[in-house]
């Protein structure tokens, strides 16, 4: 190894090196470059050098041990053209500002407390299925879990539910997604000018921003304190200053909130019943835990760390199919990773979607076992091997909430339903910013 050549990658075009194959393809062409290069392939993007890190200890390295030298990548600019300067997106002490405010909202007793909300939200979604399975109609299931995690994220973050609202957030959602993910590997111009698509989003944005400035509004007007993460940020106060967090800010949090807290947690659920839709033998045995753990009463919070069947079923879901397939990071000062060489300004890519399909690292990658998923085994892996949540202090801080709230659903849902995907779909991943089943999923209900 030599601290002064690049690892090997893909030559690409000149001067924009594998950038034309980003933007038509960028799950595909990670896959790609792990499939013909080593653990770490050197991708020329643009003006920057790119790393694919492929090996955990590389994954700790830039996401844990080393990561106060990065930040997060330009890519991530297009999603501050939609959430702004959020938890997400922003940086160094401020983010540790806003992640320290945010962060008792997801206290195992917080989440703990929430689960009622999770499993009320559900019920309502299963009253409407008693209608549709009645009727034997299919559902769009993808949207079915969009709107139940829309419900839970409003309710436990915000205290609230949207009512008429719901139906802006839904339809304006996809639209911004869609444009955020097709724009990453775009210029500034692009995205900038008043093309038709620039301008969907736009409206989009501003419809959805008004949703969100109207949460805002209420909870200022009611004053009410729901010891929920909206009160925790609105009764924050600078150290020094004194002064609260203005509107802006706010909406930034809440934006980043709402769409990262449902989104994902959604594509989890709908990833897992398209896979046990395929493998019976597993659904039949989160039937059979629900009935042994919960029976017909109401699921709760006390029921979930018994329900480890279904658990492991939704974590090998997050391996095969991460809802967050791939993010990235910008070394803010030189590196050295897997002993090459990483410029300052170098990018680093971090793809769950490709590290949990590695053969060294999970044997018979392309087959869906839960079983992969016991202690010994969770124990035996390097860190970093499994990573739908990401990691280190940009990890998701709402790991633990979405996994209660998965598995909530799930058994809430087994108690009643299985659900069936309808015969002749051909059902792909499409990487946006999260991956997306597409075109979608339709499914019927069969009365358990
Ligand atoms: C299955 C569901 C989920 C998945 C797969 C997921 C995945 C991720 C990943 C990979 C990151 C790190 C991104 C990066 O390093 O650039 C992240 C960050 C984040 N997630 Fe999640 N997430 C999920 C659910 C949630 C939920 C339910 C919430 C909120 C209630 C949430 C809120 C956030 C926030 C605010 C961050 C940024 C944290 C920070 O930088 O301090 N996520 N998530």
């Amino acid at each position: 190894m030599s601290a002064s050549t690049f690892p090997p990658g893909p030559r690409g075009f000149p001067i924009l090196g594998v950038l034309p194959r980003l933007r038509r393809d960028a799950l595909q062409t990670f896959v790609d470059a792990a499939h013909q290069y080593g653990d770490l392939v050197h991708l020329k993007v643009g003006p920057y050098h790119g790393f694919l890190a492929l090996d955990p200890a590389d994954v700790r390295h830039v996401l844990q041990d080393n990561a106060r030298n990065y930040h997060k990548s330009p890519v991530y600019e297009r999603l501050r053209d939609g959430v702004g300067n959020g938890l997400l997106t922003s940086e160094d002490a401020f983010w540790l500002r806003q992640r320290r405010l945010a962060q008792p909202a997801f206290h195992r007793q917080r989440v703990m407390a929430m689960a009622d909300a999770m499993v009320a939200c559900t019920e309502q979604m299963l009253e409407r299925w008693d209608g549709v399975a009645s009727r034997g109609e299919t559902i769009d299931l993808v949207e079915e879990m969009m709107a139940v995690t829309q419900a839970i994220i409003v309710r436990t973050m915000f205290s609230t539910d949207l009512g008429e609202a719901a139906e802006v957030v839904n339809r304006t959602w996809p639209i911004i997604n869609r444009r955020i993910g097709e724009t990453f590997w775009a210029t500034k111009i692009e995205t900038a000018l008043p093309l038709p698509a620039n301008r969907r989003f736009w409206r989009a944005l501003r419809e959805l921003e008004t949703v969100v400035y109207r949460i805002i509004a209420d909870r200022r007007r009611s004053g009410r304190d729901e010891a929920d993460l909206l009160s925790m940020l609105l009764s924050a106060r600078d150290e020094d200053t004194g002064a609260g967090m203005d509107d802006r800010q706010l909406r930034d949090e809440v934006m980043t909130m709402l769409l990262a807290g449902h989104e994902t947690t959604s594509l989890a659920l709908s990833w897992t019943y398209f896979l046990l839709s395929r493998h019976p033998d597993v659904e039949r045995g989160i039937a059979d835990e629900v009935d042994r753990v919960i029976g017909g009463g109401r699921p709760s919070f006390a029921h979930v760390d018994r329900l480890v069947s279904t658990r492991r079923a939704i974590e090998e879901s997050l391996r095969l199919y991460p809802p967050a397939w791939g993010f990235s990071r910008q070394a803010v000062g030189d590196d050295e990773i897997g002993g090459y060489r990483v410029p300052k300004g170098s990018l680093v890519f971090l793809i769950p979607f490709v590290i949990h399909r590695r053969p060294a690292l999970w044997p018979d990658p392309e087959r869906f076992d839960p079983g992969r998923f016991t202690p010994e085994q969770d124990a035996a892996r390097p860190k970093f091997a499994y990573m739908p949540f990401g990691g280190g202090p940009r990890g998701c801080i709402g790991n633990q909430f979405a996994m209660v709230e998965a598995q909530l659903i799930v058994a809430s849902v087994a108690q009643r339903y299985r659900v069936e995907l309808a015969p002749g779909q051909n059902i792909t991943p499409e990487p946006l910013i999260t991956l997306r089943p597409a075109p979608g999923i339709r499914a019927t209900l069969a009365k358990r």
